[in-house]
């Protein structure tokens, strides 16, 4: 009980006393004791403003799950407040957990092309992963530790409000959306996460090691460019051939 709610029935109830034309009252020594440690007690803080730094610097304390004992940084993800994609991706590797920041080795260079060539820079969307710690030896992320992860990007999400999140490779997917059927399958289609639509596509890695691949990812993101209302931009014929 806070010590105005407390204030308030004691007025009451000597205003009462007073009608009834008492003029003194009896206060049980227990119940002057909590007036007064109510008195003391300091208002109770309002609860802090979530923001995208608030829960990076919660990550960056997270000790839920083993892989925050084998992480060198923890990586968060990064991109605009506002974006109109978050492309999530399944974990840090290595030159992720050294820098703290997502996709920045190999696979991170195929997929800044990606969105390139959908006409946004790295700066206009955001990326993040399912688990924010490198697991050891870049093995994937064990269902419980996603599932220990998960609330900080439902977090994100819910701050961010993207329009449309690309899901990249078979573990995204998995993490999300709890689902044994393999990317090859899943891939293309239209799913929903925390009432957003999710396009599930190849990881960059994948693609590097497939190239084959690329053809159907780009199928993918041009599906992504349609509902968001968008043109993919004049193809740069020199680049498409990397
Ligand atoms: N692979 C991922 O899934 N995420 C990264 O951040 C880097 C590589």
């Amino acid at each position: 009980m806070s010590f105005s709610s407390i204030l308030r029935d004691l007025a009451d109830y000597l205003a009462y006393e007073a009608e009834e034309g008492d003029r003194e009252i009896e206060i049980a020594p227990d119940v002057l004791k909590s007036l007064g440690t109510a008195a003391r007690r300091p208002p109770a803080a309002p609860p802090a403003a979530r923001t995208l730094q608030t829960i990076a610097d919660e990550v960056a304390a997270c000790r839920k799950c083993p892989l925050h004992a084998g992480r060198t940084r923890t990586v968060p993800g990064q991109g605009s407040a506002h974006p109109e994609i978050l492309f999530v991706g399944e974990g840090p590797g290595a030159e992720e957990d050294r820098q703290g920041v997502a996709f920045v080795g190999r696979a991170g260079q195929l997929l800044t092309r990606m969105i390139e060539a959908m006409g946004f820079s790295r700066e206009q969307v955001f990326i993040a992963n399912v688990v924010k710690c490198r697991p050891p030896g870049n093995r994937t992320p064990l269902p419980e530790e996603m599932a220990a992860c998960l609330p900080y990007l439902r977090e994100q999400i819910a701050l961010l409000k993207p329009n449309v999140i690309v899901t990249l490779g078979a573990t995204a997917i998995k993490g999300l959306l709890h689902t044994d059927t393999g990317i090859t399958r899943l891939r293309g289609k239209w799913v929903s996460f925390e009432g957003v639509d999710v396009m599930p596509t190849f990881h960059p890695a994948y693609l590097l090691r497939y190239p084959k691949f690329k053809k159907e990812a780009w199928d993918d993101l041009q599906a992504v460019l349609r509902r968001l209302g968008r043109e993919p931009p004049p193809v740069d014929r020199k680049r498409r051939a990397r």
